[in-house]
Formats: structure tokens, sequence, C-alpha cells
């Protein structure tokens, strides 16, 4: 016993949990993500799932994604990146949802599966069948040779490595840089993006594990938040556009770990219900970075502030406006904004990991999950 104690210390290489320690790995595991198939010099991506498979990519009249829990965040992120960037439409589906409800599937359409384990019944279930009906699969997976990277008819691995932890982070921010990867090649064969605009995503791309990490410098920050707010029964996470499912994903994984009852919202929808819940005793978590919407975002803050609900910003750098107004800010790296969920989301990972720290729980098996769901 003693020995296997030793040897799970040794895994967790000096953190205190698996999850900490995958939350740290994603600079790295963003960068073997996309290394060796960005090359920005060249300015160009090699992907040999996509190449063999281009005219599928192409002709597609619509992109289908179908996965479950986090791996359904990234599908939402990847919905407004592939639209953005390769102007596709995409629709994002729970694997549980388009199994059973005789989905519209054309031979035409490309069906992709996001799933860390590979081995998610559902998503299984979903790829037989959009198979059956004559669309081409593509799977995005983290656990190579598992069944849904072998079932797909191609695809493209996260290289995150092992991921312990039952709630996803690691695996999260590679599928979005997989999937990102994804877009802006279909969006330069598609002639969608001109040379320079196409290099100067590359560029940033490769920017982002540095960003990663100087985001999580803020974690001293938001443990101390963490502390304030672990007694909270409720809490609201508010985002928009890019970061609408990061959002969710903040909420989910508050809900996960520490069981406190947490909601993902679109910022405008506030207004058509959850604003109904706002009191002092309602943090509110806004993810405001300057890009995208910033405007609306803080009039929503002001909303919320009026209301005494206690506001936590997600802010870019040196943000002033935010700051202003919100009880705390968090702040993290500028970038283009179809990348800044790969940011926003490491401080919201934090925020759940310490708040279920300050309560006591057991953060990397938490009651009643699973790593990997393979009944329905
Ligand atoms: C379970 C896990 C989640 C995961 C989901 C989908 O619920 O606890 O962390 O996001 O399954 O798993 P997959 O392996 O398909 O990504």
């Amino acid at each position: 016993q003693e020995l296997q104690m030793n040897l799970e210390e040794i895994e967790k290489g000096g953190y205190d949990h698996f999850m900490l320690k995958e939350i740290y790995e994603q600079p790295q595991a963003i960068r073997d993500t996309f290394r060796g198939r960005m090359l920005p010099d060249q300015g160009i991506i090699k992907m040999a799932g996509i190449d063999d498979h281009i005219d599928k990519f192409v002709n597609a009249k619509r992109i289908l994604i179908v996965a479950c829990g986090t791996s359904w965040h990234a599908g939402l992120v990847a919905e407004y990146i592939f639209e953005e960037l390769a102007r596709v439409p995409v629709e994002v589906e729970y694997a549980s949802e388009f199994r059973y409800r005789n989905p519209v599937i054309d031979k035409d359409d490309v069906l992709i599966a996001i799933s860390q384990s590979g081995e998610t019944a559902d998503t299984m279930a979903a790829i037989k069948l959009a198979k059956e009906n004559g669309a081409f699969v593509f799977g995005v997976c983290n656990v190579v040779g598992s069944s849904i990277a072998r079932e797909a008819h191609a695809g493209a691995y996260t290289h995150a490595g092992p991921e312990i932890g039952v709630a996803s982070t690691k695996a999260f921010t590679t599928q979005i840089t997989v999937l990102t990867l994804i877009a802006l090649k279909l969006a330069k064969k598609k002639g969608k993006l001109s040379t320079s605009e196409f290099h100067k995503y590359l560029v940033e791309l490769e920017s982002i594990p540095n960003k990663v990490k100087k985001a999580l410098e803020s974690n001293d920050l938001i443990e101390q938040i963490a502390h304030v707010y672990k007694d909270a029964k409720n809490c609201l996470y508010l985002g928009r556009g890019f970061n609408f499912p990061v959002a969710l994903e903040g909420a989910l994984k508050l809900k996960e770990i520490s069981y406190i009852h947490a909601e993902g919202y679109p910022a405008a929808e506030m207004k058509h219900g959850p604003i109904a819940l706002i009191d002092s005793e309602m943090p509110v978590v806004v993810i405001a970075t300057k890009k995208g919407h910033y405007e609306k975002v803080v009039s929503n803050i002001q909303e919320i502030k009026s209301r005494e609900g206690k506001i936590i910003g997600i802010v870019t750098e040196g943000d002033l406006d935010v700051r202003e107004l919100a009880d705390h800010v968090i702040e993290v790296p500028d970038t283009l904004e179809c990348l800044t969920p790969l940011l926003t989301t490491i401080p919201l990972q934090l925020l759940s990991y310490h708040i279920a720290i300050a309560l006591d729980r057991n953060v990397d098996q938490p009651r009643n999950l699973a790593k990997s769901v393979t009944v329905e």
C-alpha cells in the first residue's frame, strides 16, 4: 500500500492533485498538439487526417459536431471558429440527443466526433448512425487507438497526454487547438483567409502556450477569491460569442468538483431569466475580454452590480472599465478574439479547483462521476 501511495505521489509530479497538474500541463499540451502540424514560417498546417480527405471537408455543405460533456463545449467553441474562419455552417449536438432523434444526415455532411477517452457510448453510437447514412466521420480523440479513433474514417489526436482527473481540463484546451487548426486549414483551402491573415493566426496560436503560462500566474489571486465564495449556494457564469461556451464549461467545472450549483449563460440572455436570481449572495463570473462585444458585456456587469451581485471579471490585461465595477478581476493576456477561449478557460479551471479544495472535496474523483462513460 505504501508503495502504491508513493507511486501515485510520483505520478502527480509534485502537485497535490492530478487536476492541478493537468491544469499546469496545458502550455505543454497545447504546444504538443500543434507541434509538427503548424509551420508558421512556411505558412502551412500539415494534418494527414485532413490532407487525405480535404475534398470531403471542402465540399461539405455543413459540419456536424457530436460530443458529450466538456468535449461538447469544445465543439461549441469550434462552431464559432469554423463559421468565423471557414464560413461553413456548423451544428453541434449532444451525442445522446443526436442518436435518438432521427437526425437528417446527408452523404455530403462531415461529422466531427470529439472525445477525450474515445470510449463514450453515446458518441460512438452517433458515429455509427452517421456512417450508416453515408456521412464522412472525423474523430478528435486523446486516447490513441481508442474505439472512437478506430471507428472514425479519419481523425486527429489531441496530444494532451493522459488525463487522470475526472474533470476534464487539458483535453478541452487541446481539443480547441486541434479544431482551430482544422478550421484554419479549411479556411485557407477555401480561400476565406488571405495568406497574411492565415499567417497572423498561426503566429498568434504559437504564442498561446506562453500566454497560458501567464494566465496561470493568477493562481494565488484565484485561491484568495475562491475562499471568499466557497460557501456560495449558486454561481452564474456569463460569456458571449466565443466565450459563451467557456461560461458553460466554467459552470460545469464548478458543479463537477465542488457540488455548488452553477449555470453558464450567454450574457445577453441574462435578462430573460437568470437576472431574477441575482442578489448580494450571488457570485457572477463574467468573461469580459476586450475583444468581442466588450461594451455590451460591461453593461451586463452594470446590471448585475445594480442588483448587488458579486462580480468576478475575467478581463484582458490592463483593463480598467471592468476593474472599476467588479469585485474581483482576473487578467488574461490579449490575443485574437477566436483564440480567447484558450486563455479565459484557465482562471475558471483554477477557480473551481480552489473552491473544491476549500470545501475539502475529492477533486480528482468527484462523487457520482466517471472519467469515461461507456454505457448510455
Ligand atoms: C464524462 C467525463 C467528462 C467528459 C465526458 C465526455 O462525463 O467525466 O469529463 O467531458 O464524459 O467524455 P469524452 O471522453 O467523450 O470526452
